[in-house]
């Protein structure tokens, strides 16, 4: 735990973050532009890569900003201050934009064209879809920096980027409700092996999924 939070307890420290309200607000309000701002990237090549071909690349695009609970429950877990500047440099999950895509492809396609833009700088890539996760989970996790711009000035902001086809979407979906950060005696031996078949069921209907297309040749 942070000294913060050691000194003032769990309850302290939340009440913290709420009497932040000004510069902790403000720096909510940079993330929520960051997001329109990469949303808009994405609903671009949605419109651009749907127009050459039969199909749009994009099912749902999802964002969200982390809450005061989570970036606090982070920053104890990982020894972050419960200061504005600190959490924006060590959190870098705050802002978050989920692409559900069709076809793992689509996947790629788009990471590539969103990694092409001048403005857009990745800081890390993790690809739970070459390696899955040992629960099973698959998905293409970018972090990337991009710039927003305020009436006097550009900013930079961090972005957590994650691209995931339909058939991804539904496994993480469903074993989130079921057992992510929850009670990890749930998680037996049965229940991870059944997960882990639930995963692989998953990848082969991509897999399937993908070869149709290629069949198809859309
Ligand atoms: P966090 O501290 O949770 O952000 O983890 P991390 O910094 O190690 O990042 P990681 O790349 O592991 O995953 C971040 C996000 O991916 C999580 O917040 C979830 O949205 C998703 N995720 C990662 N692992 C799993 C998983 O096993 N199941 C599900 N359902 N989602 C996962
Ligand atoms: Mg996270």
């Amino acid at each position: 735990a942070t000294a913060l939070a050691k000194r003032l307890g769990t309850e302290g420290a939340r009440a913290w973050i709420k009497k932040q309200s000004r510069p902790y607000r403000e720096l909510m309000l940079y993330y929520r532009c960051a997001l329109m701002e990469v949303e808009t990237k994405f609903r671009v090549l949605n419109e651009e890569l749907s127009a050459d071909s039969e199909s749009n690349p994009i099912e749902t695009i999802e964002t969200r900003l982390k809450s005061p609970e989570s970036i606090l429950a982070k920053a104890e877990r990982d020894g972050v201050d419960l200061t504005v500047e600190s959490l924006e440099e060590n959190i870098e999950d705050i802002a978050g934009i989920r692409i559900v895509c069709s076809f793992e492809s689509d996947v790629y396609v788009l990471a590539d064209a969103l990694l092409r833009q001048d403005d857009v700088t990745l800081l890390l890539k993790k690809d739970y879809i070459a390696n899955p996760k040992p629960s099973g989970y698959r998905s293409l996790h970018l972090i990337i920096a991009t710039p927003i711009f305020l009436h006097d000035r550009t900013k930079v902001m961090r972005v957590e980027v994650q691209l995931r086809t339909l058939a991804m979407d539904v496994w993480a979906s469903l074993e989130h409700k079921l057992t992510y950060k929850k009670d990890p005696a749930r998680r037996t031996a049965e229940v991870n092996a059944k997960l882990s078949k639930c995963a692989d069921i998953s990848a082969q209907l991509d897999k399937l999924m993908g070869e149709t297309r290629d069949l198809i040749g859309i």
